[in-house]
C-alpha cells in the first residue's frame, strides 16, 4: 500500500471551531438566558468541548437522528458533497421526559453546566428516541453489564436524544493567562507561587486570570518522575483543592528537557507565548540540575529569573520572578524564605523528597497534599519491586 506523504486535511476539509468569538459572547449569552435549558452532566460538558474544538470535525453539534443512524449503522457520515468521513461513535446528548416537555416546540436551547453556568446554545434542534439497548449493542457488540461508559452515561440517562448545531461560549473567558512550567511533582511551594500570582493579577484588576499548569512532557533524566505519574499527581493536587480546578487548565508541553538553566528557561517562556500565555512564573533555579561531576548546583539559582527578565524578544511576556520557597518549621507550611530567620527553614530538595518516598517516611505536614504524596510513594514503591 502507498504511504501518504503529506500532512492530511481535517475531515470535511476545514477544522470545525464553534467557540463564539469574544465580541459576540455577551449578546449570545443574553439570548441563551431566554431559551429553554438543558442540564448537562460532567461528561456532556466534555463532549461540548470535543465538538466545539473540532475534534469531531465535520460534526457541528450533537448528532441529529440521521447522523446518529449513519454513525450507528455505517460507522461513518456522508457529507453533502458525497464524501464519507469516519464516525464510529455516536456523539449524542440525552434528555429526560421532563426536559423534553419543557422544551416543547422551541427551536433552540441553552446548555447549562453542572455548576449552573450557561455554556452554550444548541440550534435548530431535533428530539428523537434514545433506544438504549440498540445503541449499546451496536457500539460495544455486547449488552453485558459492567461497561463503564454505559453505566456512567447511558443506563440512567433520559429516554430522548437531542441533536442540533452547537455554539460554545468560552466558559473560561480568561483576561490573563499565567503559565507555570514544571518537570517535577507539584509541592505546596510551587502552589504558593501560582496562587500568589493569581492574587496579584486580581489585585492588578484582572477579572478572571487563568493558570496554565504546563508540565513538560518530553525527555527527562532518569531520576525525574515520569510524565504519567506526574499527571496523576497533578490531578490529585487539583482534587485536593491546592490549586483551583475552575481557574486552571492542565496541558502537556511536549518539549524535551535540556537542563540548560538560564539558557533553557528562555525557550520555556518563548514557547508559552505561542500557547497564549501573557504572564510567566519563574522561581528558583529554573531548568537547573546538580553539576554532573561536582557537588554543587550547575547554575546560580538566581540567574534564571534575572536573565529571563532581560531576555531579548520576550518583552511582551510579563515575567513574574519569585523568591525561593521552603518549609517554614514554625508556621508548619511552605512559605517564602525569610533570610532574617533562616534557621526556621527547611529546604526539601528533589533528592530529599525521593528519600522520604522510598523509605516510607512522611515529609513534614504541609509540604504536599496527602493525595499527591500518595501517588509518589506508590511510584517509588513500584520501583523497588522491579
Ligand atoms: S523546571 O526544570 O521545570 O524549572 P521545576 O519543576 O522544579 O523545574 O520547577 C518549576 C518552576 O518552579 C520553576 O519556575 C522553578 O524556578 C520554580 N521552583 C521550583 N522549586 C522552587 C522553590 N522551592 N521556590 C521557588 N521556586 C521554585
Amino acid at each position: 500500500p502507498s504511504i501518504k506523504s503529506s500532512l492530511i486535511e481535517p475531515d470535511g476539509g476545514a477544522l470545525v471551531d464553534l467557540v463564539v468569538p469574544e465580541n459576540e459572547r455577551g449578546a449570545k449569552a443574553l439570548e441563551a438566558e431566554s431559551m429553554s435549558k438543558v442540564r448537562l452532566t460532567k461528561i456532556d460538558v466534555e463532549w461540548v468541548h470535543v465538538i466545539s474544538e473540532g475534534w469531531a470535525s465535520p460534526l457541528r453539534g450533537f448528532m441529529r437522528e440521521n447522523e446518529y443512524l449513519q454513525s450507528l449503522h455505517f460507522n461513518s457520515l456522508r457529507m453533502a458533497d458525497g464524501t464519507v468521513v469516519n464516525m464510529s461513535l455516536p456523539i449524542v446528548l440525552a434528555i429526560d421526559d421532563k426536559t423534553k416537555e419543557s422544551i416543547g416546540s422551541s427551536k433552540n436551547v441553552g446548555l447549562v453546566a453542572p455548576d449552573g453556568d450557561l455554556i452554550g446554545i444548541l440550534r435548530s434542534i431535533e428530539i428523537y428516541k434514545h433506544k438504549k439497548e440498540e445503541r449499546i449493542a451496536r457500539t460495544w457488540g455486547t449488552t453485558a453489564p459492567g461497561l463503564p461508559y454505559v453505566e456512567e452515561c447511558i443506563t440512567s440517562a433520559g429516554n430522548w436524544l437531542i441533536g442540533g448545531d452547537l455554539e460554545e461560549f468560552d466558559n473560561r473567558q480568561a483576561d490573563a493567562v499565567f503559565a507555570f512550567q514544571l518537570r517535577n511533582p507539584v509541592h505546596n511551594g510551587h502552589a504558593l507561587l501560582m496562587n500568589d500570582t493569581r492574587r496579584r493579577l486580581l489585585e492588578m484588576g484582572y477579572k478572571n486570570p487563568i493558570l496554565l499548569l504546563h508540565p513538560l512532557g518530553g525527555f527527562t533524566k532518569a531520576d525525574d518522575v515520569p510524565l504519567d505519574v506526574r499527571m496523576e499527581q497533578h490531578s490529585k493536587v487539583l482534587e485536593d483543592g491546592v490549586l483551583d480546578p475552575k481557574t486552571t487548565i492542565v496541558s502537556i508541553f511536549p518539549s524535551p528537557m535540556h537542563y540548560a538553566g538560564p539558557t533553557e528557561v528562555q525557550w520555556h517562556a518563548k514557547a508559552r507565548i505561542n500557547a497564549g500565555a501573557n504572564f510567566y512564573i519563574v522561581g528558583r533555579d529554573p531548568a537547573g540540575m546538580g553539576h554532573p561531576t561536582e557537588k554543587r548546583d550547575l547554575y546560580d539559582p538566581d540567574h534564571g529569573k534575572k536573565v529571563l527578565s532581560m531576555a531579548p524578544g520576550l518583552e511582551k511576556l510579563n515575567i513574574l520572578p519569585f523568591r525561593v520557597a521552603a518549609y517554614d518549621t514554625v508556621a508548619k507550611k511552605m512559605a517564602f524564605f525569610d533570610p532574617s530567620r533562616s534557621q526556621d527553614f527547611l529546604f526539601i530538595s528533589g533528592t530529599k523528597m525521593r528519600t522520604y518516598a522510598r523509605t516510607g517516611e512522611n515529609p513534614p505536614d504541609g509540604f504536599m497534599c496527602p493525595g499527591g504524596w500518595k501517588v509518589l510513594v506508590q511510584y517509588y514503591e513500584s520501583l523497588q519491586i522491579e
